[in-house]
């Protein structure tokens, strides 16, 4: 028998907190959970560029016969450039293919490196994506951790984080976030870039970099910037990006596997290994978001809108962040400035399960139970009573 007397698995930490949401009653609750961008009436709405790629689509598309494994080739081609800008040196001997969302690279990543290598040893950043350590193990790779979050400036631990990247041996996979990093939101600078990367190198370990929040963090290129530096240094990379967000595209589900190898040789080698594990999996991925963001990128007039759309968002959410540091700061326990500081939806706050319970069960406030709060299902009408209560509870002048 195959089902009977199977356990009841707990839900999806993510996926799982829509359905409380949508079962509390109480006209005021707020939705800090799944991560998506909501407008400041608590909307997802479509991005305007998108419903303008949409109907021109619809009018001149001209055939639904099947693509390759790699998806759509022209949005391939403007995601590459859209990660590692135009004109970077590492665009010849790097190779996109289009994948079912951000979640569909990384299995594709993990599986790939399966094919290739056997299982590796994959280092995901703790705190990280609640989804990260499930997928590569899935694939039968070992998950090791490093330390990412310093708890008492609510940046980046980095002195922790390289104690425990010391071991890293030749062909481990190391996974970075890109960009406003899930869910802390705190990014590594520059410099910091430069010394991880260092060390990758030094040690024969590859960067498998995830970026699912390009352009909410401080532009389309400055998010960027760690990627490209490592696509500078490394002689090989992984990357896995996501369109779910920053062109609101989530259901569609539009994401790309980059791979960046020493030469344009080698890189059309790996692409004709990568293929193969696409094809015994979902053999293509669906077209039609990709169709879109092939459409927006390749307009003048619709890119620019985009832009303007994805900026507004960012600026949104940079407002919200400090609005919500600002009110937190007003209830007297830490200083809350990293919540302004650090960049993206997500703010990681060291709250239990049991806080997280009470402030669902009596404030109407909905966050993972890890701690992580999405900061885009904060408006002006809401921030304050959000900061107020969360304040409060973790100054202990609540319960839970
Ligand atoms: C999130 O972290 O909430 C999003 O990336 C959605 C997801 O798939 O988990």
């Amino acid at each position: 028998m195959l089902f009977e007397g199977l356990t009841t698995p707990s839900p999806d930490p993510i996926l799982g907190m829509a359905a409380r949401f949508n079962a509390d009653p109480a006209p005021d609750k707020v939705d800090m959970g799944i991560g998506v961008y909501m407008d400041d009436h608590g909307r997802a709405p479509v991005l305007e560029s998108v419903k303008q790629a949409e109907a021109k689509l619809l009018k001149d598309q001209s055939s639904k016969a099947y693509l390759s494994s790699a998806g759509h080739e022209t949005y391939n081609h403007h995601i590459r450039a859209l990660l590692l800008g135009t004109d970077h040196p590492a665009i010849d001997r790097a190779r996109t293919i289009q994948t079912p969302g951000g979640t569909g690279a990384l299995r594709v990543a993990a599986d790939f490196l399966q094919a290739l290598k056997g299982a590796c040893r994959v280092w995901i950043p703790d705190p990280t994506w609640a989804n990260h350590r499930g997928l590569f193990a899935g694939a039968g790779h070992s998950v090791s951790t490093y330390r990412y979050l310093d708890a008492e400036t609510g940046g980046v631990a980095f002195e922790a984080m390289m104690a425990d990247l010391a071991p890293l041996g030749p062909g481990d996979v190391v996974i970075l976030h890109g960009c406003c990093q899930n869910p802390t939101g705190a990014d590594l600078t520059p410099a910091q870039w430069a010394e991880v990367g260092e060390l990758l190198r030094a040690r024969g370990a590859v960067p498998l970099i995830d970026i699912a929040y390009q352009g909410f963090g401080q532009g389309l290129d400055e998010d960027a910037a760690g990627l490209r530096l490592l696509a500078d240094t490394q002689p090989e990379m992984l990357i896995a990006s996501s369109c779910s967000k920053n062109f609101a595209l989530y259901r569609e589900r539009v994401g790309a596997l980059t791979l960046v190898s020493q030469s344009a040789e080698s890189a059309d080698k790996a692409l004709g290994h990568l293929l193969p594990v696409v094809r015994a999996n979902y053999s293509m991925p669906p077209d039609h978001g990709a169709a879109v963001v092939a459409q927006i990128l390749g307009d003048p007039d619709l890119r620019a809108l985009w832009i303007a759309e994805l900026t507004q968002m960012r600026e949104r959410l940079i407002g919200v962040r400090a609005a919500l540091a600002g009110a937190m700061n007003q209830t007297g326990g830490r200083d809350y400035g990293f919540i302004a500081r650090n960049r993206g939806m997500f703010v990681q706050l060291d709250l239990s399960p049991a806080q997280v319970d009470y402030l669902r069960e009596h404030e109407h406030i909905h966050l993972s139970r890890s701690g992580r709060m999405n900061v885009a299902g904060l408006n002006r009408g809401n921030v304050a009573r959000v900061g107020a209560a969360v304040g409060r509870l973790l100054r202990g002048a609540a319960h839970g």
